[in-house]
């Protein structure tokens, strides 16, 4: 097959990529996808970084198997992690995170040179982020909040009323309280799960703040790095592949049910093909 009709490889540590997934397929209409999530180890955001690494290696190693031309981690936590290992691994592969996209983004929407990240445990404690940002801009101020809770709660389906208000308050009020010249004026959704509560973090850290969603950074992120590298699928290569292949190694029901809700569509259980990758 020629390189460009491959499929690309997405992956995440279960349903939440799917968020990336669609801004992928918004940005990207004739392209083939695979996603792959980790559903069986889930979360990733409150393991240890060797553990998110060699979970994260064999992931991408299946979706090599598959005869992917690029591979894609939609989930902040594995790209704050293991980008370079599964970069030094599959060094002929373009491999792209959600990290240095969604850092860039703020850098650019940033006007006070003040920007949170929220994201899992994991993300925050390895300080991808924060690094990526100072790399690209060394007099911005970062505070990265951990917001675990919150991963709980999309899942759930509990995006809005009194418990997600609460929680979302609990975590953001540090970092926006004070006065208003020493607050982020920016703030990276930094998790999968995070454009799914929007609306409630929006409402909690007020309108004056930018909010950055990596998803679709990183969608435009790959249709250039495809470009450049001759690996676009365009119209001419034929028509556009209707749905992605959907894989999981675990609970091809609760994928549907919750995964229909991060990507916007309905997905059959039938449709989740199970693997095993441990
Ligand atoms: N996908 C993860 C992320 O974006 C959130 C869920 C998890 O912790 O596995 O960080």
């Amino acid at each position: 097959v020629e390189a460009a009709h491959r499929p690309i490889g997405v992956f995440d540590s279960g349903i939440g990529g799917l968020t990336v997934l669609s801004a992928l397929r918004d940005e990207l209409p004739h392209e083939q996808f695979i996603y792959l999530g980790d559903t069986a180890r889930l979360p990733y955001g409150t393991k240890s970084a060797a553990t998110i690494e060699r979970y994260a290696l064999q992931v991408a190693d299946l979706l090599v198997t598959r005869g992917v031309k690029a591979l894609i981690v939609a989930c902040n936590t594995a790209s704050a992690t293991a980008l370079p290992a599964i970069r030094q691994r599959y060094a002929q592969l373009p491999v792209i995170g959600v990290v240095e996209p969604g850092a860039a983004a703020a850098i650019v929407v940033s006007r006070n040179h003040r920007i949170a990240v929220i994201g899992t445990e994991a993300t925050v404690r390895g300080g991808a982020y924060q690094r990526a940002i100072a790399q690209l801009a060394p007099a911005v101020t970062v505070s990265a909040v951990a917001c675990q809770l919150l991963v709980a709660l999309a899942e759930e389906g509990w995006t809005d009323g009194v418990v997600a208000r609460a929680t979302t308050a609990q975590y953001l009020t540090p970092p926006f309280s004070g006065q208003r010249s020493s607050r982020p004026d920016t703030l990276v959704l930094g998790c999968t799960h995070f454009p799914m509560l929007r609306t409630v973090i929006g409402e909690t850290v007020g309108s004056e703040v930018e909010i950055v969603d990596s998803a679709v950074t990183t969608a435009r992120a790959t249709r250039e790095l495809l470009q450049r590298k001759g690996l676009l699928r365009t119209l001419v290569d034929g028509p556009a592949v209707a749905s992605p292949v959907l894989l999981a190694t675990d609970g091809a029901q609760r994928f549907a049910t919750v995964g229909s809700r991060f990507l916007g569509r309905a997905i059959a259980p039938a449709d989740v093909e199970l693997v095993d990758i441990s």
